[in-house]
């Protein structure tokens, strides 16, 4: 095929230390209090399938809200940047990014069409399957694909060019307060003045409909928090009983955030001898899998402006469900 360059990946993620890795997580968020399982070890093969029938239950707006938005105001995002890169953090398919995409490589954008597109994701063969298809779909692109974990490679991504990077899926509401801020100074110090981020955040709304969004009919999500006990017995031979765990998510309205834990029903011992661990668990005690915090749209600006950034522009959904910024690094 005639200008189809074909990808390049990098892998900067060493696959022998995904394992040693868990185990650390585990080590520290399990043996310490609260007893805390970072998110990212929900994702495994279960749970990216059960994460992607999530995104289509009517009750789980968040991905429906940001398609509409990238559908209604691509080429609006696409005029209001000068990036000629455009990065993708936690790209998976790259789906969703496809609107983007088109609209960076219109020959009728102002800016000039868009010449390279580095997705960013831990998962190796998702990410070579997108790279291939992007490059076919996008002849005269170049496709520089990075194996690696967004919160560990910043510094390592490609440079040159001006660069936009996109952080979609309100991702970033996963992450803990003081993590948040961690994840982005590191995001700004890997900029250079005048490149810029595009960040997907879900927006506060009535606590229903949040909970709602977590607590699903068909209990969808109530399995995706469950896997992780699954991934545990699997991957460091631990004896977790999943039917011995409740899942009632709640909403943190002084955090701002739904917060999603496995509260053991009774007194149990469990061993993770992976991880070295024996653990007590007393009746009633909760393991914190994961959070997804809700923004306001001062507090993305206040957050943005800490980091070094500067809000340029907002675009939300018709129902103003979820927001996507574009910000610039001071
Ligand atoms: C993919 C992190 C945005 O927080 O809404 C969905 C993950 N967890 N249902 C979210 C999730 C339970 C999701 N993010």
């Amino acid at each position: 095929m005639s200008g189809v360059v074909e990808p390049r990946v990098e892998v900067l993620l060493d696959p022998d230390r995904a394992g040693a890795s868990l185990v650390d997580d585990v080590r520290r968020g399990l043996g310490g209090r609260p007893r805390r399982l970072p998110p990212k070890w929900l994702y495994d093969d279960e749970g990216s399938r059960l994460f992607d029938e999530i995104t289509r239950l009517p009750e789980y707006y968040p991905t429906e809200a940001e398609r509409a938005i990238l559908a209604e105001h691509a080429a609006d995002i696409a005029a209001a940047c000068d990036a000629s890169t455009l990065v993708e953090l936690g790209s998976g398919t790259s789906d969703k990014t496809r609107t983007l995409l088109d609209a960076f490589r219109d020959p009728a954008r102002p800016g000039g069409v868009l010449r390279r597109f580095v997705p960013v994701d831990v998962s190796d063969a998702t990410l070579r399957e997108a790279a291939v298809s992007l490059s076919r779909r996008y002849p005269g692109l170049a496709v520089e694909a990075v194996v690696g974990d967004f919160t560990l490679h910043l510094g390592q991504l490609p440079r040159g060019d001006r660069r936009l990077v996109a952080f979609l899926g309100s991702t970033i509401g996963n992450f803990y307060l003081e993590e948040r801020a961690a994840f982005l100074g590191a995001l700004a110090d890997s900029l250079e003045p005048g490149e810029w981020l595009l960040l997907g955040t879900d927006l506060v709304k009535s606590a229903d409909r949040l909970v709602a969004a977590y607590d699903d009919e068909g209990r969808l999500t109530e399995r995706f928090i469950r896997n992780c006990l699954t991934v545990l017995n699997r991957e460091l031979g631990a004896d977790f009983d999943p039917g011995a765990f409740s899942y009632a998510p709640l909403w943190d309205a002084r955090m701002q955030r739904v917060d999603m834990r496995l509260r053991a029903e009774e007194a149990q011992h469990v061993s993770v001898p992976g991880a070295g661990l024996e653990l007590d668990l007393a009746a009633g005690e909760e393991l914190h899998v994961e959070i997804s915090t809700k923004f306001t749209r001062d507090g993305i600006r206040a957050e943005l402006a800490d980091a070094g950034f500067e809000v340029t522009d907002t675009w939300s959904d018709l129902a103003g469900d979820f927001a996507l910024t574009l910000a610039r690094r001071l």
